[in-house]
């Protein structure tokens, strides 16, 4: 028998109480019940949990988990509070849908609401191209500038954002420039004076071919980047004389543009973005820092 093998409990001389047996230093244990609050509070835990079982999604099934009785889910708390989110836009939506960019630009709510709309929007579709700040990079343009290739009005953008530029869009904004070199257009050395003349256009020196570059400049280039080189937006024929690069300003930048030319492509966001979105988009862009009057429309004097 083993209990006879051990020593009767020890008890504690002044509460009377046994002792557990576990000692430090000389303090020793007492062999209390755990206090009656105590054990109250954790039985009422044991039943809350079974209530919460019953109710909430809690057990790993096969197939998931039990759904609980209530059909709570986090997903289901998300859609209610988008859904609130939602109620609150539609107010402005519904003034927003009937506006002209006219209104719009007058009335200073609107002008809030296109502007944060657009901002979001822009980060989601356009930040790859044209980086979260909008100071795009080579072949990219800039949209913090006033310098615009296809024209910088509310219309104008809200145009270039719909139909794309070289998209797959029936309407899209379309031009092409030739590849002078490439294509035999132009010799090597026509090229080269071409290239030296429209570095002069924004403030390089004069080269000895200079003339011969001038000539080539009016029988080639004139009809789509004006004769001073202003630029033409309805061929989205940037401006030559503002310093301002689409694809570089080094003269062997210039150089490859001439010989090989560019098309860039953006493609269109009609049937992709609704057409509200692409509105706060188009007045997004134009508060970037170079949007233009929408009436008269100005075209660079050729
Ligand atoms: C796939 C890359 C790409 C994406 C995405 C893109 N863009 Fe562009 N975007 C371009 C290119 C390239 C051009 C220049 C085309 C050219 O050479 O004329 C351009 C031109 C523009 C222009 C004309 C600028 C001017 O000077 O006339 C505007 C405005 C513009 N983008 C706005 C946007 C907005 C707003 C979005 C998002 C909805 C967007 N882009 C998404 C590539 C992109
Ligand atoms: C049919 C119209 C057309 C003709 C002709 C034309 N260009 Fe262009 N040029 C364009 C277009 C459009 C672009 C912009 C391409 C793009 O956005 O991808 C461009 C871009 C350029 C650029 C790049 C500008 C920048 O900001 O990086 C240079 C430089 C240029 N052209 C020079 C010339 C020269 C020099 C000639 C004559 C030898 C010429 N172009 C003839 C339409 C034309």
């Amino acid at each position: 028998m083993t209990d006879s093998n051990r020593l009767p409990p020890e008890k504690d001389p002044i509460t009377g109480v046994e002792t557990t047996g576990h000692e430090w230093d000389g303090l020793k244990e007492l062999n209390n019940p755990a206090p009656r609050w105590w054990v109250l509070v954790w039985l009422v835990t044991i039943v809350w949990s079974v209530g919460y079982w019953v109710v909430y999604p809690a057990w790993p099934t096969l197939s998931g988990h039990t759904e609980g009785k209530w059909g709570w889910t986090q997903y289901k708390e998300l859609e209610a509070s988008q859904a609130d989110i939602k109620a609150r836009q539609q107010a402005y939506l519904d003034r927003f849908e009937g506006a002209s960019f006219e209104q719009i630009m007058q009335d200073p709510e609107l002008y809030k609401f296109a502007v944060a709309g657009g901002n979001a929007a822009f980060k989601d579709n356009c930040a790859t191209c044209h980086g979260t700040g909008a100071a795009g990079g080579l072949g990219y343009p800039n949209l913090n500038d006033d310098d615009w290739i296809w024209g910088g009005t509310l219309e104008e953008i809200y145009a270039t954002l719909r139909y794309g530029i070289r998209s797959a869009h029936p309407q899209t904004r379309q031009s092409a420039m030739p590849a002078f070199g490439k294509d035999g257009v132009l010799t090597a050395e026509d090229v080269n004076a071409v290239t030296d003349y429209v570095l002069t256009l924004s403030g390089a020196a004069q080269k000895p071919s200079h003339e011969k570059g001038m000539t080539v400049y009016a029988e080639n280039c004139a009809a789509c980047h004006g004769e001073q080189g202003k630029g033409l937006r309805e061929f989205g024929a940037p401006n030559l004389t503002d310093a301002i690069w689409l694809y570089g300003g080094e003269r062997a930048q210039v150089y490859n543009t001439v010989f090989n030319a560019h098309a860039g492509m953006m493609p269109a966001w009609e049937g992709r973005l609704d057409p509200n979105t692409i509105r706060q988009l188009a007045v997004y862009v134009h508060a970037l820092g170079g949007g233009e009057k929408s009436a008269p429309v100005e075209a660079p004097a050729p």
